[in-house]
């Protein structure tokens, strides 16, 4: 059993999200080949045990990965002190892991970064490379969709994922990413 941010993945799973993977690996180009495994965690890194630091629910009623609840959850260590707009993101890697990121501010206000690029971050940082999907949520009516600079690291590392936005109560709409930044920038055009 792999675990990371406390979610662990099932095999009967894996149908679920070759499938998915099947959609989405297509929309791979060349200079993108390196994510064609993901390695995760090392095997002496692996926790076994700890659950307290993941989302305290990770699968919804159909048997998916509740990654939603996983985003809201992660929103709860948002550090907003300057903005108080806190923000959560769990992104699900392509063998069934779920990683989670919240906005970090600081004083200088321009080194803050979003929560889904600390998600991204944190996830190609413990070796993934494949990715299905991101959720993302907010405490607002209207749907948070990510920053333009976000839009832009998701493409490059996680290609055209699926995009699920949530508030702390309903969701709030899914796109692809490729709705979202139709025309991008990438290793294929340098
Ligand atoms: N923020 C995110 O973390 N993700 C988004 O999708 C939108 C904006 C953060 C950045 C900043 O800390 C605060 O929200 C206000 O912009």
């Amino acid at each position: 059993m792999q675990v990371v941010n406390g979610v662990g993945r099932i095999d009967a799973m894996r149908l679920l999200l070759d499938d998915r993977r099947a959609r989405i690996e297509p929309d791979r180009r060349t200079g993108f080949d390196r994510r064609i495994t993901d390695v995760g965690r090392a095997e002496g890194d692996r926790r076994k045990k700890d659950r307290r630091l993941g989302p305290r629910r990770t699968r919804d009623r159909a048997g998916e990965i509740d990654l939603v609840a996983a985003a809201r959850r992660a929103r709860e260590n948002a550090d907003a002190a300057f903005s108080q707009f806190k923000v959560g993101a769990a992104l699900e890697t392509g063998d069934g892991n779920v990683i989670t990121g919240c906005n970090i501010e600081n004083a200088t206000y321009g080194l803050t970064i979003c929560a889904e690029r600390v998600a991204m971050f944190k996830a190609l940082s413990e070796g993934h490379r494949v990715f299905t999907r991101i959720a993302i949520v907010a405490d607002t009516e209207s749907p948070t969709p990510p920053c333009g600079a976000c839009r832009q690291i998701l493409w490059e590392f996680g290609g055209n994922l699926e995009i699920e936005l949530a508030n702390l109560t309903e969701p709030k709409g899914k796109h692809h990413l490729t709705d979202l930044l139709p025309l991008p920038f990438d290793a294929r055009l340098l």
